[in-house]
């Protein structure tokens, strides 16, 4: 595979970072928004939607399966839902990319589209496990098969009636819930999905906010089969994860005062703040809207003297995608920060257990290596390194991160892969150095 050198280290290391910037829409709202909206009778709007690759996955998928998904501006996106049961076969195979979420809700929306859908993406994805929501999903009545007898892509789907049961998921996982829930939609009676920690709930909200009625007790999340959702306009908060990036650079870069406006700021995703404050970090957040069931506002972040912490077991969800930028924010911390409770990790984009260890010691940290996590021992100074983010967007923004604050220079293997999910990252960080 071609590895394309980041461009990252173009720009000045060590700038504070200033001023207020935005960062482009959630990824997870926007891949709900894409789906909701194609699910109902009549157009929707979204304002505001991610524009990397992932999304962009979920829109030509969409259309594939008889929704036009139609981009008329950068961020806006028409949708012409087709109602209910007026998804139809696709034509050719579903390539939802980098992109799991593409992939694992969307096979819970084609299990009850008339025909067969097969979807696959690239090496990474078709390396991912999927047992987690094709044996579910077979409980509801899909038939699935795939490689592996269904754990790994290319996944055929042949949709068909589905009946509405109670399911525990072994792993708390959001994907999962959607695609379960987007399926019970279609099912006979209730469907039923019982997580073992709670996952981020954008699916339930946005689902209650279009007028389906979903019950949420605790952990458990229901739905009941013949209700759709209502066509509407929606607009998508800034991504938290997104934003965590540029956060813990302003935190570790001396001299920095950073806010980052208009971050969706649902508590399902914001367990990455509450680990830096632990951390003696200056982050500080308001509330001050509400997008489409959505908690909205600004985070502000200032320089500060981090030291280490426990992450995990508990809580992981909430913050499972910020590990990277956290372990970043580990090494320059005084003293351990211990990381657990995160298999889960080993199954992302990348392996980023073993991906962030190996990145880190090439640039100066001791980290060790734990089954479900890893330890950092700080306070590291990170000399300049070429570290391999294996094709990993949060991998590689998360070196690039540490890059603004190494002695020399961080180059970064695979730099392309940001553009799945923030690819205005390097302007967004050129923005706040410009703010003095
Ligand atoms: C996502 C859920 C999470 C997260 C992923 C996006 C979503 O994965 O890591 O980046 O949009 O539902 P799991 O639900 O598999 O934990």
């Amino acid at each position: 595979m071609p590895v394309a050198e980041s461009t990252v280290t173009d720009l000045p290391r060590g700038l504070p970072l200033r001023g207020e910037v935005r960062v482009p829409g959630d990824k997870s709202i926007s891949h709900r928004a894409l789906i909701l909206s194609a699910l109902a009778s009549g157009k929707s709007m979204i304002y505001g939607s991610n524009t990397g690759a992932d999304v962009a996955a979920t829109a030509a998928a969409l259309t594939a399966l008889g929704s036009a998904c139609v981009i008329t501006d950068k961020g806006s996106v028409e949708v012409e839902g087709c109602g209910p049961d007026g998804l139809h076969e696709p034509a050719g195979i579903l390539d939802c990319g980098n992109s799991g979420t593409t992939l694992r809700t969307l096979l819970g929306v084609c299990a009850a589209v008339d025909g067969l859908s097969v979807l696959s993406g690239d090496r990474s994805l078709r390396a991912r496990p999927m047992m987690r929501v094709v044996a579910p999903l077979r409980r509801l009545g899909a038939h699935i098969d795939g490689r592996g007898g269904g754990e790994f892509p290319p996944l055929a789907v042949r949709g068909g009636r589905l009946t509405g049961t109670a399911i525990e998921t072994g792993v708390a996982s959001a994907q999962v819930k959607t695609a379960l829930l987007l399926a019970g939609l279609s099912a006979e009676g209730e469907t039923r999905v019982v997580e073992p920690e709670k996952s981020r709930d954008h699916t339930e909200r946005m689902l209650a906010a279009a007028g389906v009625d979903v019950r949420v007790d605790g952990t458990a999340v229901s739905v009941r089969g013949g209700t759709s959702p209502s066509a509407r306009d929606r607009r998508v908060p800034g991504d938290v994860s997104s934003a965590l990036f540029l956060i813990v650079a302003a935190v570790i870069v001396p001299g920095s005062d950073l806010v980052v406006r208009d971050v969706g700021l649902n508590p399902t995703r914001t367990g990455a703040l509450v680990v830096l404050r632990e951390m003696g970090a200056d982050v500080e957040i308001v509330i001050d809207d509400e997008w489409a069931g959505e908690p909205v506002g600004s985070i502000r972040a200032r320089s500060s003297e981090l030291h280490g912490t426990v992450v995990g077991p508990e809580g992981v969800a909430a913050l499972i995608d910020e590990v990277p930028v956290l372990a970043v924010a580990a090494a320059v911390a005084a003293g351990d920060t211990t990381f657990t409770g995160m298999a889960e990790l080993r199954v992302k984009e990348s392996d980023r257990v073993a991906a962030m260890v190996d990145g880190l010691r090439s640039v100066g940290v001791d980290a060790e290596e734990l089954s479900d996590g890893f330890i950092v021992r700080g306070p590291a100074r990170f000399h300049g390194a070429e570290i391999d983010s294996r094709d990993d967007h949060r991998v590689a923004m998360a070196f690039a991160v540490a890059d603004q604050v190494a002695e020399g220079s961080i180059k970064i293997s695979g730099w392309s892969s940001v553009e799945t999910s923030f690819p205005e990252f390097l302007d967004v960080l050129a923005k706040a150095q410009r703010a003095q």
